[in-house]
């Protein structure tokens, strides 16, 4: 009878634990496919916002390889190779490199994995070059011309900004990572729509800061220094950077007592609509990170699941195989908006 017990007993907790493991895998993470990321760099302001899309989109649909690459290529690589040792059904790649799109490229066709390239546009004949990539990120040159409007409409309604009088526009400029497309149109379209606006400029100091807060503070630091208040206009590539600019500006007593400095950026990251609201910038221009992760998953999903890229979306492809997320111009006026793109 004791015999029987124990058997009894054994069948028992056999079946129980069978049954939890049977639980355990339905709900378990095994049942969604990889999808491998990369961001070129996890200290990029902007890029923290893409990320934290990404993240949100994927609970409950897939499990996310998330890399660092430390802006390094060379580590960039070296992760994309393990994602696809580890099995991932799909990459997402935010370049280091712009081009260095072709090598991931060759990793990924050796694997048959699709890719989907994001925020860094590689050049189009890269992307066509392999019927399994795909873009998610903006029209650069847009952001450029929104945020020339943006100014040329300002200095046009606040006169006084030409502090000396001459007619002339003289400005800063402080521009992102060279040979990065963004960086590259919105140097030329800000100034090029500026001066479309019927407006004269003058450039006295520009050089990259590369994205980056604390870089775009120590130019201006020693823009201020070299040519004082004959600066009048502070242009950002992006917002990053225009909050060192601000910062540098407030350390030298501008904000205060009447002393005043345009500046403006692009992204419209929370940071920035403070500054606003404080009345420290003049605008920025929305680069919709949400939209922007969102996308990003959404085509990465589709693929990893050996699904067409849009289906059940609602995002288009170009012809050139990308989905671009449209910009906005954020002044005073339409603060919450932005607010709400960034929640
Ligand atoms: C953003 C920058 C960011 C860069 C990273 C740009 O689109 O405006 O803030 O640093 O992307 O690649």
């Amino acid at each position: 009878m004791k015999k029987f017990t124990a058997i009894l007993l054994i069948l028992v907790m056999m079946f129980s634990l069978s049954a939890c493991g049977a639980k355990a895998d339905e709900g378990s993470s095994d049942a969604l496919p990889t999808i491998g990321v990369t961001i070129y760099k996890y200290d990029d302001n902007f890029m923290s916002f893409v990320r934290r899309a990404i993240e949100t989109k994927a609970e409950g649909k897939a499990t996310l390889e998330m890399n660092d690459s430390q802006n390094s290529q060379a580590t960039q690589n070296d992760q994309v190779d393990t994602m696809i040792s580890k099995g991932a059904k799909a990459l997402a790649i935010n370049l280091v490199d712009p081009q260095a799109a072709s090598a991931i490229i060759e990793k990924a066709k050796k694997a048959d994995l699709p890719v989907i390239f994001f925020n860094k546009e590689p050049e189009t004949s890269v992307l066509a070059s392999y019927d399994k990539a795909w873009y998610v990120g903006t029209a650069s040159a847009e952001a450029g011309v929104i945020q020339g409007e943006l100014i040329a409409n300002a200095w046009k309604a606040n006169p006084e900004w030409d502090r000396n009088g001459d007619g002339v526009m003289s400005y800063v400029l402080l521009k992102g990572e060279p040979g990065h497309p963004d960086a590259e149109a919105r140097t030329k379209y800000s100034v090029e729509t500026i001066v479309e606006a019927g407006i004269q400029v003058e450039e006295l100091e520009l050089q990259t800061g590369m994205w980056d807060s604390v870089k775009g503070k120590e130019l201006m630091d020693a823009w201020i220094a070299k040519h004082g208040d004959a600066i009048e206009m502070v242009i950002c590539n992006n917002d990053g950077m225009a909050l060192g600019a601000v910062q540098s500006l407030n350390a030298s007593g501008y904000f205060d007592d009447g002393k005043f400095m345009p500046v403006v950026g692009v992204d419209a990251i929370p940071d920035v609509l403070e500054q606003i609201k404080a009345g420290k910038m003049v605008g920025t221009v929305l680069n919709d990170a949400k939209n922007q992760g969102g996308a990003t998953f959404d085509l990465a999903l589709n693929v990893a699941n050996g699904k067409d890229p849009l289906d059940g979306t609602e995002w288009t492809l170009d012809e050139g195989k990308a989905v671009r997320v449209p910009y906005v111009a954020v002044t005073i006026d339409n603060i919450e908006f932005a607010e709400e793109a960034y929640k």
